[in-house]
């Protein structure tokens, strides 16, 4: 494969050190970076060396269709020489379809579209606020553990007090309780409450899930008080689990009264709905589907015609080879697999499902991380000693194999 960066290995680890001194000197250091890549095919990439990865991260479960996807290049190179970006004064009719697609996946209802996980949740807490308003209703309950983005609310929203150190005063109107319990939840709810958002499956928080009853009752919960039910699919959506969301699949084999009609009010999604290209959505329930009139939110580039012709091509992809059915399968094969090593390498535990998978570790999940680099495999360290499993939903049965190979031998 021909090399990005080029030159023969001295030139080029000269560019990959070049390259970290132009970060040192003009990069915020705003993140802990390890390899200089050049470039990715599949589920590799290579590093400056010419050294090739096994990328289980998936760019942080963003990759959806893998690296340099030719369908996505394509779809790309046609988009961009048609039309680019247009302004939201203006309908686009890729836009108008994917918005369409992404409702027939979920129920009755309407798109928002915006550029990243952090603004999709930006654009549930102002529904929550919008909604609640007239009625006195502003705080917003979430989970100990969470993670929601960056943004001031982003953080104020998390439940890790580490995200929010230096950044005081927080934004106010979040309230944090524990993860899976229904009578914190119900204990915190006041007159204040607008409503309630949680992860179906927490990612950065280490990869457990939410159990069918807590998501039955908060449901419940939630009407009962008659306040809004978010959802941050950012990084557990967008068919990981082998389901479009992952409610639908923890939720798929419940016979808890209330399951198979369990629905929220807005569903934010972002991460591998662009494969890449930076795109974040929310789906709101029609009954909350016109709140936001002109001039109540928006984004620039929120929908342009060049990202909702790539996440149009990724969803053909996914629906067309059936990347759901497959991820569902590579996964399973991938926790069978981890499984047979728990209590042996330092591994106490797998969890997950589908493409989110978390291998905990007794010591240091950042370490592992590292080690494993070096051997090859690129994995996502999270909260809690966790090592994350976020591969490309076209991920196949080999690559399974071999990241197990490179880890049985490493750890
Ligand atoms: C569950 C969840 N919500 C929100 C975000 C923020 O998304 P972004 O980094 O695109 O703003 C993330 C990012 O990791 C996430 O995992």
């Amino acid at each position: 494969m021909e090399h990005v960066l080029g030159g023969n290995r001295q030139e080029l680890q000269n560019k990959a050190e070049a390259v970290k001194n132009l970060y040192a000197g003009f990069v915020v250091p705003s993140y802990k970076r390890s390899l200089v890549l050049s470039h990715g095919q599949g589920m590799y990439v290579w590093d400056a060396d010419g050294k090739r990865y096994l990328d289980m991260g998936g760019g942080i479960a963003v990759n959806s269709l893998g690296h340099s996807n030719p369908r996505i290049a394509e779809t790309l190179a046609q988009q961009a020489g048609k039309l680019v970006h247009v302004s939201n004064l203006y309908y686009n009719e890729q836009q108008a379809i994917l918005a369409q697609r992404l409702v027939s996946h979920l129920a009755p209802g309407k798109m928002f579209f915006c550029n990243s996980g952090a603004e999709a949740n930006e654009c549930q807490y102002k529904l929550a606020r919008k909604v609640g308003n007239p009625k006195g209703r502003f705080e917003i309950v979430t989970a100990l553990n969470s993670f929601h983005g960056r943004t001031l609310a982003g953080i104020a929203a998390t439940g890790q007090d580490k995200v929010r150190v230096g950044f005081e005063p927080t934004v106010s109107g979040f309230r944090h309780v524990p993860y899976n319990n229904l009578e914190a939840v119900r204990a915190a709810i006041t007159e204040q409450t607008a409503a309630v958002l949680i992860e179906g499956i927490q990612g950065e928080g280490g990869v457990t899930a939410a159990t069918p009853e807590y998501l039955v009752g908060l449901r419940k919960l939630t009407r009962e008080h008659g306040i809004l039910l978010l959802w941050d699919g950012v990084q557990c959506g967008y068919f990981r689990t082998g389901r479009f969301q992952s409610f639908q699949r923890i939720l798929e084999d419940s016979a808890i009264s209330g399951a198979q009609e369990f629905l929220p009010d807005a569903v934010a999604m972002a991460k591998s709905i662009g494969g890449g290209f930076p795109m974040g959505a929310v789906w709101i329930r029609d009954e909350f589907a016109d709140v936001f009139q002109p001039g109540s939110h928006g984004t620039t580039y929120g929908g342009t015609p060049l990202a909702c012709a790539v996440a149009n091509c990724v969803l053909d992809e996914i629906e067309e080879k059936r990347l759901d059915e497959n991820i569902r399968k590579q996964g399973e094969y991938l926790i069978s697999r981890l499984a047979s090593l728990v209590g042996s390498r330092g591994i106490n535990a797998v969890r997950g499902m589908g493409g989110i998978v978390g291998l905990a570790l007794e010591s240091d999940a950042a370490e592992a991380a590292t080690k494993l680099t070096q051997a090859g495999l690129l994995l996502v360290p999270a909260t809690g000693n966790v090592l994350r499993f976020l591969p490309p939903l076209n991920m196949g049965k080999a690559h399974v194999d071999e990241a197990l190979e490179i880890i049985e031998k490493t750890l």
